[in-house]
């Protein structure tokens, strides 16, 4: 059995196969450089100065901008049959708004049809798909029941198609059951997959029946369950407080939790459900919904901000940018607070921070824990500088587009619970986050590049031809120019949808050019996507980010009690972590 052959998208005329960016700041999950770009055929070539060029290359001058790896979406529901209707952004539409947003590559869910084999719901929705997306896209598969059947086409399209991740359901009415949960996590396991997780305890309906709780309560379920057969767990639309706890709490037992959030989650609250227009409540159902709660998205937010639980360990961390000053042992709060406020100021400095400063309030000080400068006896120093380092609890954002128009969503009029589920979010995933994370001081370019991008390509297992800009890597490029604004509106997004949950948002930060595998497809803020050109990319088992196996031998022997803390520090030094 073999993947449908995909034809080679007609690319690039010769005379526009090379590009050189030029002046810009290059932003990968872990340093900002000023270098230029050489793009040739797709592939980002070369990366220096005074680059040897051909004669006739375009030249982009990306002076005062940044250029950073275009975004991954891995979570979307184009052309979806769903709550009996079809979610009318289709690989074509849905595609071509990513790539307006700087989003290159989405990952989408094949979701079998009421009996349909879940192989032939993958050739059914490569079929659709195929064709028409503008860009890469890999596929996810919904597992809506249980069977030897389901295993074995698991296997064979994880070892012939190109898939490595499978969502499972504990709600809607095709959800599985706690041993069928079992059954499917040890089953990912045993391949090298990614289960991943809708977790809702409940029956269909809306915010009022399916509160915070439900979902808080799913997740601890879900993590449970993985933990139990030892499998890594990857949480979709984690959408509340609490379960963004649950989820940080399971991944203080197991390192391989993954949490993702949506940007429909960190930019809306849950009072829009009280709006009189039926439409407005309407267009922002979704599952899990928004929560009334509203510091909730500020809270996923800082979720999101923070860094690998396991750093805490490390005695030496680094906020990393291309800095010729060093502040060593940043060990206050308020000397943090002011390297964060030169660095927004563009100024290049770095703090350093020590576990000591970490872990331990001043007052608790004993002969061996006396350092210079001391640890600080205000008892939230140690949580106002995790603040800054953190526990990345969430690791990726996605849209979960899934959209609806006002007529279809009024299906669900009389009975909410008919309403269909879904919000729109694939063109203003990178701008929501850069506003709400990075304009607000939150998180750093850097980390905006590994939520948006770096981090899901790690996790699905296309890094570094994904993810990061590099020689060797996929050109998929965004020129983001930060000085520039915007405001969202559905009368200008490119989206097939007629309503946009983020309306009159105002975002700083604006994609001039968005490069997807080497073709400039927004161009001086024109779009020209091209149906068509994207590929189904293949997403391999084993991914090294969840299943990197020298990583977890240390934590359990940790968690066993035969290395002392110390010890563990020392070794997940050495050990990339993110
Ligand atoms: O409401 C949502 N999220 N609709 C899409 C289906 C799903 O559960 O992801
Ligand atoms: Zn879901
Ligand atoms: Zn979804
Ligand atoms: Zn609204």
């Amino acid at each position: 059995m073999s993947t449908p052959v995909k034809k080679v998208p007609i690319h690039l005329q010769s005379s526009q196969n090379r590009l050189l960016i030029k002046n810009g700041k290059i932003v990968n999950e872990d340093n900002i450089i000023e270098d230029d770009v050489f793009v040739e055929d797709g592939i980002i070539k070369e990366i220096g100065r005074n680059l040897i060029i051909p004669g006739g290359t375009r030249v982009i001058d990306a002076r005062g901008k940044y250029v950073f790896p275009g975004g991954i979406d891995p979570h979307t529901h184009f052309e979806f049959e769903f709550m009996g209707t079809t979610s009318v952004d289709d690989f074509y539409q849905g595609t071509k708004a990513a790539i307006a947003g700087g989003t290159t590559m989405i990952i989408d869910f094949a979701f079998p049809k009421q009996g349909e084999s879940i192989l032939d719901a993958y050739y059914s929705y490569r079929e659709k798909a195929d064709s028409k997306v503008c860009c890469d896209y890999g596929l996810h598969v919904a597992l809506t029941s249980w069977s030897d059947q389901v295993k074995q086409d698991m296997s064979i399209l994880c070892s012939h198609h190109g898939v490595n991740s499978f969502k499972t359901f504990m709600a809607y009415t095709f959800m599985l059951n706690d041993s069928e949960l079992y059954s499917v996590f040890d089953h990912c396991k045993n391949i090298g997959a990614i289960p991943q997780v809708h977790a809702e305890n409940g029956p269909e309906g809306h915010e009022m029946s399916r509160p915070e709780e439900v979902e808080a309560e799913a997740v601890n379920r879900a993590c449970t369950i993985a933990h139990q057969v030892d499998s890594p767990l990857y949480v979709v639309h984690v959408m509340s407080k609490s379960a963004g706890l649950a989820i940080k709490q399971a991944r203080e037992r197991d390192v391989r939790m993954i949490g993702e959030t949506l940007v429909a989650g960190i930019a809306c609250d849950g009072s829009h459900y009280r709006n009189p227009c039926f439409s407005h409540l309407a267009a922002h159902i979704l599952s899990p919904p928004i929560r009334p709660d509203n510091t909730t998205p500020q809270y996923l937010m800082n979720f999101l901000a923070q860094k690998a639980f396991a750093k805490f360990f490390v005695d030496q961390y680094t906020f990393v940018v291309n800095s010729p000053l060093c502040i060593d042992t940043v060990s206050s709060g308020l000397t943090a607070d002011v390297i964060k406020e030169k660095r927004s100021l563009g100024q290049n400095i770095y703090g350093t921070v020590y576990v000591s400063n970490l872990a331990l309030v001043g007052n608790a000080q004993n002969a061996t824990t006396v350092t210079t400068p001391p640890i600080r006896s205000n008892p939230d120093t140690p949580a106002q500088l995790l603040g800054y380092l953190g526990s990345n609890v969430l690791q990726v954002t996605g849209s979960d587009n899934c959209t609806f128009n006002k007529s279809q969503k009024e299906m669900g009029m009389k009975d909410f619970s008919k309403i269909p589920n879904g919000v729109n979010g694939v063109e203003d995933r990178m701008s929501v986050i850069w506003e709400k994370g990075v304009h607000s001081g939150i998180i750093d370019p850097m980390r905006f590049v590994a939520i948006t991008s770096t981090n899901a390509a790690k996790i699905f297992n296309i890094f570094p031809r994904k993810g990061c800009i590099a020689v060797g890597s996929d050109a998929d490029i965004v020129i983001w120019n930060p000085n520039k604004t915007r405001v969202i509106s559905a009368k200008t997004h490119h989206q097939a949808v007629d309503y946009n949950i983020f309306e009159g948002m105002e975002c700083h930060g604006v994609p001039e050019y968005v490069i997807v595998s080497g073709r400039v497809c927004v161009d001086e803020e024109q779009l020209r996507a091209v149906q068509g050109h994207g590929r189904f990319v293949e997403t391999p088992v084993y991914p090294a980010y969840v299943y990197d196996p020298e990583k977890l031998a240390h934590v359990r022997a940790a968690k066993n009690g035969t290395l002392n803390e110390v010890e563990l520090s020392n070794k997940l030094a050495k050990i990339e972590l993110e």
